[in-house]
């Protein structure tokens, strides 16, 4: 697509996990959305593709779903948009009147890492009939009231899709029936410079193709084949037929997809009595789950080699379904096999010999005394693979109780499917009770135990969930037992509808009903660039047309976690076709390092590695495909170092650690522990946490050929700072090169250092070969290279009084640093500068130490410690929300942090008030502890947390901002300022300053890219201190202008202003102002434990409540409700955003996020199949967000506050939630006391916290004993 200059269709992962590129498909049946990422162009003959392009543009019309996601406040990076458009205009297609079950179905596989989702439901719901409100009133007034061109009142789908009715869609339909009538036609050959294709006329033709490339994989919806690598051949499958209906059941040809499949299934479940539909149902539940909807539309359900391990086929083979196999013709006739443990061969094998193909799939109806049930559980709701799932079923002797035959079946528990035979031997012709329930465990116990050191590691958490299945199915099957003799109707289970309850923000603030209506400040405007980016206009830096003569760089990393670098042999790499040139640190003309605050960093590394990733070489080859394979293709040999080690306690134990090592402490700490009634200690593991910024990182780097002139277009949070390294890189002056960003697609935090490399690298090979070069990292490359969130040890001793007052607490914090230093140390300062939270411990103490350790330098990321401090003391505050205040809060007008900051903590304690108010606190506290009174299994917990956090750079000289404003003579105003637009909103809330100002529209004011050779020496955008420091920059310079301008204004009143500006320019007056902020001269002193580490604090507060399952570690999030003091939002839709977006980033850092790694070292969750994000799925049904009314901040512009990172920590609410459901649990075994919990809590984490009598069958293997699939770093 990028070769016809369609850029709108994004690359998020290059592997179906993340939607960004969805496209939808259309042949003569329904439309159905794809991920372009697993399409290969031949499978799309005779098909049309329709990209986001295709269906509106701001040019000429925006469709309607571009145009409701984007008033919806739904755009941030808007990396996601495209995808998220394409999924829901599909749906749109194929249903006029959408439910909106339909919409959350739709977006199952579109992941989102900036909003939230809620204000994409919203804009989409809009379709369903269901009224929202624009938040875009105008004088005080909430909502527009209304009208064509907004979202309010916005018709149903129904009542616009005529315009849908096309010329070109007319014509495809009649191509499509010609297509239809005409038949296949031929076999189809497509030969590639590689890869030899085949799309077989019939199933003859394909099977004779089968017979004569055996080695040639059968292609149908390539979710599972992907690359074609190096495998010369592959046959396309045409053999689709439909859904057969038939009295025993339902058979299906084998290129259905996996939604036709689900969608048959539901038809049957509605035609038949719920009886004989129990094993279409139990189907049913697990497809729900099964990738997102884009995989299942194009999957088939016989894509054998992946579905053998889900629950879907698990469940199939229980119930000894058929596959009819048509044998070779020559061969003659078909086969039928069941389908069980004997039809795979192993992890990713079946027994289907080369020359067979499946011909369809055959599920019978239940019988009167079966019971069929399917288990999934997986680390995420949905869009995730399992971990373990199972299938089972049991017949019982006609009229009786009696177990007459039972097949179990586990997916997950080994290579291949695991059929349990012992166990259900064992238990034929016993009764199903309590006694059989007893036998059933123990037999399983043995027969499902897993090996310590197991692929796929969490042996202890499956062999667990096994047990926990078939307890689920026992409970199942008595109740249905007993609804069967009492011939109650079974109720159907239903989907959870839960898009219903979704809410919108509650409050956001109102600008007063004097302010004119005119400016712009104070309003819920939308983003500036939302219609670009749903439409796909909007351009990234891999979106800009390839330069002429354009290279490829790709990076080649070491596999070594700490080894001497013995040779380089690259000249098998530059034999690859298309390979130009090997770069290495000796290319490098000036400097071969990254220097920061006096730590440097090897761009490439010259002598040692000290981690797996570590950048050692690259190749630059005229494509990005060749340079891969060329990378691929270096061998590099190493000489292994020792120490190597990854884990905090491993580094403890080495003592290695960076310095400075830092220490904050107020009071007397050892004297008050003296006197405390009780103490406390322990300690607290958080987990790190990957950016997945939708957007990899990468940059163009062109060389100018004249005077070392480079320009870099880099997908940069810190362009001054890239421009900066790539100058010491190749020695050249920073005047030379100029760094350029038009947006990126999110940074959080991530985008600051490594990409400063990356561009340093890039101009390398620019500066080498003398032509532009390109780089961009995939999905894998960009987890392993540039890291993430610190994962922190934090060990604490913490005093109380009997009234819950806490006297002292002495805490240490550990942090994983990985081998460099990066940022890590600033990151240590801000975690212990958060360390007090909303309390007033008055004796505090804190010692920051940054391990060393052998792992990928971890880095920046949203909040930058400060969640790490806040949650450590967090977890010792051991009373119940509605005595904290009373007993811990800071109170006085005129309090001290722990570091002696003055502050003021009345707005903190008015957000802590109004949150336990509006969530209905104290009797929603009561109510769960009713539910876990009268619930053994499912168990809930609430938990509300109050926030102070410091919003600035406690590097005071950081604190600053710089603008430059044009007006040109037809009155149009261009804005440049340091800080970069990653869809947190900047470039909006700039305009809104300028346009109040300036006394124009919003729509005359334009922000072009930001550019160090417009405005040089920018501070990052980071800190949550980008739009305080960029705003008052822009404020400085508009107002000099209108100082300027002001003369004429007076001498011609009733002039507009495009007159002024003419008159002006005649008058000679400069329409070109800089803008300048001094921000505020922050620092801490180390020695003395003081100092105004920050320009002020923003507060909030969060309440969630939870419910977890007890027996599969299961999590739901039932409700949040936050209120966050935002000062006087500057623009309340995008503060809103920037709160939801935190919070799900944190919901996902504290519940679901877990990075894994080999015990050697190497990460091994390297894209989305691997490492969870928050999905539409994990968002509370109610997450009501209020900004806090009436409250000022006289630091910042116009009364605001920055916002971007303390949402983040208000995740720890569901962590702490969980931890009290598990409580709960606990004390159903008898455990009262206080136990362990690591964030994030995972479902292995629930699970197996919740201690109960399977948890205690399984044995628990001897740390150390064996060698683990993941460690803990
Ligand atoms: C993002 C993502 C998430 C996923 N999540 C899940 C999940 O949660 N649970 C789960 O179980 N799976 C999951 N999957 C796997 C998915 O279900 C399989 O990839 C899919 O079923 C394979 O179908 P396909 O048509 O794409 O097969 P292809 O990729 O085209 O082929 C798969 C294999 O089957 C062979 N094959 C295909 N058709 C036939 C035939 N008729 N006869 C003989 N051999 C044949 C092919 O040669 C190939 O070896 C996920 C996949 C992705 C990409
Ligand atoms: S890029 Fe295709 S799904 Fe992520
Ligand atoms: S707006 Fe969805 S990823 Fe940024």
């Amino acid at each position: 697509m990028s070769a016809a200059r369609l850029t709108g269709t994004k690359y998020g992962c290059g592997s179906g996990g993340c939607g960004a590129c969805t496209v939808m498909l259309s042949r003569y049946d329904p439309h159905c959305s794809a991920n372009a990422c697993l399409l290969p162009v031949v499978s799309l003959h005779g098909a049309a593709v329709v990209t986001v392009e295709g269906i509106g543009s701001t040019k000429t019309k925006l469709h309607p779903v571009q145009e409701r996601i984007a008033k919806a406040h739904g755009s941030q990076c808007g990396f996601c948009t495209p995808g998220m458009v394409m999924s829901m205009y599909t749906l749109l297609r194929n249903q006029p009147q959408p439910s909106l079950e339909d919409i959350r179905e739709a977006l199952t596989g579109n992941l989102c890492r900036c909003t939230g989702y809620r204000p994409i439901v919203d804009g989409f719901k809009t379709f369903c009939g269901v009224s929202e409100c624009c938040q875009n009133g105008e004088s005080g007034k909430n909502c527009c009231g209304g009208g064509p061109s907004t979202l309010c009142n916005a018709p149903a789908w129904s009542q616009v899709r005529t315009q849908e009715k096309t010329v070109q869609t007319l014509v495809l339909h009649l191509h499509f029936q010609l297509m239809l009538q005409k038949g296949g036609g031929g076999r189809l050959c497509f030969q590639g410079n590689r890869v030899k294709w085949f799309s077989p006329a019939d199933l003859s033709d394909l099977l004779e193709l089968r017979a004569a490339h055996p080695n040639a994989p059968l292609v149908v919806g390539n979710t599972n084949v992907g690359d074609p690598g190096f495998c010369r051949e592959r046959v396309t499958d045409p053999t689709g037929t439909g859904a057969l209906w038939a009295i025993a059941g339902v058979t299906f040809g084998s290129a259905c997809s996996l939604s036709e499949v689900k969608e048959e299934l539901q038809g049957a479940v509605g035609r038949l009595d719920p009886e004989e539909s129990r094993v279409f149902q139990a189907l049913l539940n697990t497809l729900r789950c099964l990738a997102g909807k884009q995989i299942r539309n194009m999957a088939v359900s016989r894509g054998p080699q992946r579905l053998k391990c889900s629950a879907f086929s698990v469940a199939v083979a229980s119930y000894k379904l058929t596959h009819k196999l048509p044998f070779s013709p020559f061969a003659g006739g078909t086969r039928e096999v069941p389908l069980n443990e004997k039809f795979f061969a192993g992890f990713g094998r079946t027994h289907l010999r080369a020359d067979e193909v499946l011909l369809s799939l055959h599920i019978p109806r239940s019988q009167p005394w079966e019971f069929v049930s399917a288990f999934r559980q997986a680390q995420r709701r949905e869009f995730a693979f399992s971990i373990v799932n199972a299938g089972m079923k049991v017949v019982f002797k006609e009229g009786t109780d009696t177990v007459q035959s039972l097949s179990i079946f586990y997916g997950g528990m080994g290579p291949t499917l695991l059929r349990v035979k012992r166990t259900c031997e064992g238990l034929v012709g016993m009764s199903w009770n309590e006694g059989l329930l007893e036998e059933a465990c123990r037999l399983l116990a043995e027969e499902v135990a897993l090996p310590p050191t197991a692929h796929g590691g969490k042996t202890e958490f499956r062999s667990i969930l096994s047990l926990s299945f078939f307890f689920k199915f026992y409970m199942q099957v008595v109740q249905e037992l007993r609804e069967k003799v009492g011939r109650h109707k079974r109720k159907r289970s239903e989907p959870e509808s839960y898009l219903l309850t979704i809410l919108h923000p509650s409050h956001i603030q109102m600008v007063s009903e004097i302010q004119s209506s005119k400016d712009p400040v104070g309003r819920p405007r939308v983003h500036i660039a939302a219609f670009q980016q749903a439409t796909g206009e909007a351009k990234y830096y891999d979106d800009l047309p390839a330069v002429s003569g354009e290279l490829f760089v790709f990076m080649v990393t070491s596999t070594r976690a700490h080894a001497k670098i013995i040779s380089m042999d690259f000249s098998e790499a530059l034999r690859v076709p298309g390979a130009v040139t090997f770069l290495s640190a000796r290319d490098v003309p000036g400097q071969n390092r990254r220097l920061w605050f006096n730590n440097t960093e090897e761009l490439f590394a010259e002598e040692e590695v000290c981690c797996v990733g570590q950048i050692i070489g690259a190749v630059v080859a005229e494509s990005r495909e060749q340079a891969k394979r060329a990378a691929e293709r270096v061998r590099v040999t190493y000489d292994d170092l020792s120490p190597v080690f990854f884990t905090i306690e491993e580094a403890i134990q080495h003592q290695s650690f960076f310095n400075p090592k830092r220490k904050l402490e107020r009071g007397n700490v050892d004297e008050a522990f003296g006197k405390v009634d009780r103490i406390l200690e322990g300690e607290m593991y958080m987990g790190g946490q990957e950016h997945f910024y939708m957007e990899t990182q990468g940059l163009i780097a062109v060389p100018r050929g004249e005077d070392g002139e480079m320009d870099l277009y880099v997908a940069t949070q810190h362009a001054a700072f890239t421009q900066e390294v790539v100058g010491h890189t190749l020695g050249v002056d920073s005047n030379k090169i100029t760094c350029h960003v038009k947006r990126l697609g999110g940074g959080f935090g991530g985008k600051v250092m490594k990409i400063a490399s990356l561009s340093a690298i890039a101009a390398t090979a620019a500066y080498k070969t003398g032509r532009a070069v390109r780089c961009v990292l995939d999905r894998g490359d960009d987890m392993l290279i540039t890291s993430g969130r610190h994962p922190f040890l934090g060990k604490y001793k913490v005093g109380f009084m009997n009234d819950g007052t806490i006297l002292a607490a002495d805490i240490t914090y550990y942090s994983n640093g990985g081998s460099t230093l990066d940022e890590s140390s600033f990151i240590m300062e801000k975690a212990l500068l958060h360390m007090d939270n909303g309390y007033k411990i008055p004796n505090l103490r804190g010692h920051g130490l940054v391990c060393k350790t052998h792992l990928p330098s971890y880095t920046a990321f949203r909040g930058f410690g400060g969640p790490q401090g806040l949650t450590i003391i967090e977890s010792n505050v051991d009373l119940p929300a509605h005595q904290v205040r009373a007993v811990n809060m800071y109170s006085e007008e005129e309090s001290y942090t722990h570091h002696r900051q003055p502050f003021c903590p009345r707005d903190m304690v008015r957000c802590w008030d109004e949150c336990l108010e509006k969530s209905d606190y104290s009797s929603r506290r009561l109510a769960v502890q009713h539910f876990n009174a009268t619930n053994r299994w499912r168990k809930r917990g609430i938990c509300a947390v109050p926030l102070k956090f410091g919003i600035g750079f406690s590097k005071g000289f950081y604190n600053q901002g710089a603008a430059l404003v044009n007006i040109y003579k037809d009155g149009s105003v261009l804005v440049s300022h340091g800080g970069t637009e990653m869809g947190q909103g900047i470039n909006t809330k700039a305009v809104q300053i300028a346009s109040r100002i300036l006394g124009v529209p919003m729509s005359s004011i334009h922000i072009k890219e930001t550019c160090t050779g417009n405005v040089p020496n920018a501070a990052p955008s980071a800190a949550s201190f980008g739009t305080d420091a960029v705003g008052m920059a822009v404020k400085d310079a508009c107002e000099k202008l209108m100082k300027r301008l002001e003369p004429v204004m007076k001498a011609y009143p009733k002039w507009t202003w495009s007159q002024w500006i003419v008159e002006a320019y005649c008058q000679k007056i400069s329409l070109s102002a800089t803008g300048f902020f001094m921000g505020p001269h922050t620092s801490v002193d180390w020695e003395k434990s003081e100092g105004a580490a920050y320009y002020y604090f923003t507060f909030g507060a969060c309440c969630s409540e939870v419910e977890i399952d007890c027996l599969t570690g299961d999590h739901k999030n039932i409700r949040t409700d936050i209120v966050m003091d935002v000062g006087k939002s500057l623009n309340p839709a995008l503060d809103v955003g920037q709160v939801e977006g935190g919070f799900v980033q944190g919901l996902g850092l504290y519940t679901i996020e877990e990075l894994q790694f080999s015990p050697d070292g190497a990460l091994r969750t390297r894209g989305p199949n691997q490492y969870k994000i928050p999905a539409l799925c994990d968002i509370p049904p109610q997450l009501n967000v209020h900004l806090l009314a009436d409250s000022q901040n006289p630091n910042a512009i116009y009364s605001s506050k920055g916002i971007g990172e303390p949402p983040v920590f208000f995740g720890c609410t569901l962590f702490f939630a969980i931890k009290e459901a598990i409580a709960a649990a606990r004390r159903e075994s008898g455990l009262n006391g206080r136990f362990a919990l690591s964030s994030p809590a995972t479902v292995e984490k629930i699970r197996m916290a919740c201690v109960d009598r399977f948890t205690e069958m399984v044995p628990c293997p001897e740390p150390g004993s064996f060698t683990p699939w993941a460690i803990n770093v």
